[in-house]
């Protein structure tokens, strides 16, 4: 067992990048089946999306583009339950398959936001790809299309998800222990 100690948080190792990577392969070849010929625009919710965006991008053989937005909730380990605007949409998505790349949905508040801002927009569809579920915390509706890993009511960090701005940069997912 791995421990690790990231400010006030002990974390315990769950899922290694070799399990990720096999996850992503599986997503990326549903991906490239279910888009044959056409050209979807991947957009990221930044910050945590980026090394699953990255990962998930360099296994699609499709013609595709990427953009990402901005739009946060959290702070430290509990949501503020308050959605912030989306930011930095500048590609126009009308009439575009859209696939959202997220990291976690996690009550689903962001991707409730994301869908309404995107479909005031008329894209011609719009598809959840999340690494991460935690259904027993959803608070609204959401049909995630593509997930990596459907996981309970604890906070992890790593590939790209933090604590308080750390652990983004672990290569492996870890759960928060309770003490
Ligand atoms: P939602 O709007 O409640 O679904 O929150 C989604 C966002 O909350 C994600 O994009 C993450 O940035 C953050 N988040 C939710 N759960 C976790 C977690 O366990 N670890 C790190 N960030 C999380």
């Amino acid at each position: 067992m791995t421990d690790i100690k990231i400010n006030d948080k002990i974390f315990r190792k769950s899922i290694t990048g070799e399990e990720i990577n096999s996850q992503i392969s599986r997503i990326a070849a549903s991906i490239d089946s279910d888009y044959k010929g056409k050209k979807p625009l991947l957009l990221g919710v930044l910050n945590g999306c980026f090394m699953f965006a990255s990962d998930l991008m360099k296994q699609l053989h499709i013609e595709c583009e990427i953009s990402f937005v901005k739009l946060s909730s959290y702070q430290g380990t509990t949501t503020t339950g308050t959605v912030n605007e989306v930011m930095g949409l500048s590609e126009s998505v009308t009439g575009r398959d859209i696939i959202i790349v997220e990291d976690i949905v996690d009550t689903g508040l962001t991707m409730q936001r994301m869908i309404e801002t995107l479909n005031a927009q008329k894209p011609a569809s719009v598809a959840i790809a999340s690494l991460f579920v935690k259904p027993a915390r959803l608070k609204v509706p959401v049909d995630v299309k593509y997930s990596a890993f459907t996981i309970p009511d604890r906070f992890i960090v790593g590939y790209g998800l933090d604590y308080d701005g750390l652990g983004r940069n672990l290569p492996d997912i870890y759960d928060a222990v309770e003490e």
